[in-house]
């Protein structure tokens, strides 16, 4: 009997995932959304599936001039930007000398480090910064994704199975040196936390939310909206120094500050006992300071549906066990807004210069 309901369910998981591939997959993927009270599908950035018989929009026509960004004589077309076996590096002066496996990756089975996570290890909203991170948790994680300890809470998060087969198929050599290298880029100032009652309209595409041209505002609601400072420094031209703007509801990051400092009367535990009293880590404890709230409300809501069971996750266990979505707004705002050193030749250096 079960076993007959499991092949019909494997059976017609199958066919799902066959129409997905036939339409292209993509973030439409087969599975179904997590739903609840819990789930920051903000986090995530699925985008919808299409309509049914919607037609499919034609490709843009390729773009083969040369691409120059603020702050470098460097230069480059789109397909040498977004070159899986070795992305433009518009700014090495910025970063140590990479080793191969983070610069270029081992064909065919490993993509480039630096193409998602960029050369200075920053990282965009749908994958992660691992800038600064402990050698021995970087390594630790890595074979968490290669032993099955760590998957997406939202198994439509296509980019997280992509990054499990990487780590399947990378040596302990080649995960210790990007380890090292990743590691030895300090985590500097990313994010800018912003209180908004209304955002400007976005929509999901590759899991970042880009702002829809001409759409107006709409009301934040309970959500932490990421988006890039500039859209097209992100996409197509993946500015390395162009990072990301996070609003989030009018009060969160005071209310976060308790959460986070004080546990909220048993609601979560302190994360300053773990963290670091700056958050910044502790020893083998990963920094969360100044990071995206994307990525940290996807590893907490991932923790908690068990997705992501790895041994040390068991110490998050309990901090995460009662978190809801509003909690994740709340906490994440306040954690992705503690300042950071600002990184050398940032837009955002001097933003926050003229802030203050
Ligand atoms: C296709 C894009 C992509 C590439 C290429 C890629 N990653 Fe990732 N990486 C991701 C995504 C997506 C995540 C997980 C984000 C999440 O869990 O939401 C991730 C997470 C990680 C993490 C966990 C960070 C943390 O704070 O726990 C590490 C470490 C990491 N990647 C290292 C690497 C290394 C080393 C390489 C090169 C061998 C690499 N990645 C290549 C997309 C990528
Ligand atoms: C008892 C110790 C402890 C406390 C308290 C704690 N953490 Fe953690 N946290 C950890 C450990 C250890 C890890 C690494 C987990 C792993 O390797 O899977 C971690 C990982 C994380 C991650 C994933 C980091 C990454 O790069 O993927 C996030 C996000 C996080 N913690 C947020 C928090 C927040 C927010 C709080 C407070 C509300 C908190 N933690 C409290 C020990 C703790």
């Amino acid at each position: 009997m079960t076993k007959t309901l499991f092949s019909i369910a494997a059976i017609s998981a199958l066919a799902v995932a066959v129409v997905a591939a036939q339409r292209g997959g993509g973030d439409a993927a087969a599975a179904p959304a997590p739903s609840g009270p819990n789930y920051p599908a903000w986090a995530y950035a699925i985008t919808p599936p299409p309509p049914p018989g919607a037609p499919r929009p034609p490709a843009p026509p390729e773009d083969t001039s040369v691409h120059h960004i603020a702050g470098t004589t460097r230069a480059f077309t789109i397909a040498q930007v977004v070159d899986l076996r070795g992305p433009a590096d518009w700014f090495p002066e910025d970063h140590p000398a990479m080793p191969s496996i983070v610069a270029v990756g081992r064909q065919p089975a490993v993509r480039s480090c630096s193409y998602c996570h960029y050369p200075n290890g920053k990282g965009r909203s749908s994958n992660g910064g691992v800038a600064g991170l402990p050698v021995s948790y970087i390594v630790q994680t890595l074979n968490d994704f290669k032993n099955g300890l760590r998957k997406p809470g939202d198994p439509r998060k296509v980019n997280v199975n992509q990054m499990i087969t990487f780590a399947k198929n990378l040596t302990p050599e080649e995960m210790q040196s990007a380890a090292e290298y990743f590691s030895s880029t300090p985590w500097t100032q990313w994010i800018r936390v912003v209180e908004a009652k209304t955002i400007p309209k976005t929509e999901a595409e590759g899991s970042i939310f880009f702002k829809e041209k001409g759409a107006g505002v709409e009301p934040i609601g309970m959500r932490v909206i990421e988006t890039p400072e500039d859209d097209e420094q992100t996409e197509p031209l993946r500015n390395p120094r162009s990072g990301f703007i996070a609003y989030v509801p009018p009060g969160a990051v005071k209310k976060g500050e308790a959460l986070v400092t004080t546990g909220g009367n048993g609601k979560t535990v302190a994360c300053t006992t773990c963290h670091g009293a700056d958050l910044r880590g502790n020893g083998p404890v990963p920094g969360i300071a100044g990071r995206s709230p994307s990525y940290l409300a996807r590893q907490m809501y991932d923790i908690q549906v068990g997705a992501r069971h790895g041994e040390w996750a068991e110490l998050m266990k309990p901090v995460v066990a009662k978190l809801t979505n509003e909690d994740m707004v709340y906490i994440t705002a306040y954690v992705s807004s503690r300042p950071m050193p600002p990184a050398p030749g940032s837009k955002l250096q001097q933003q926050s210069a003229s802030n203050r």
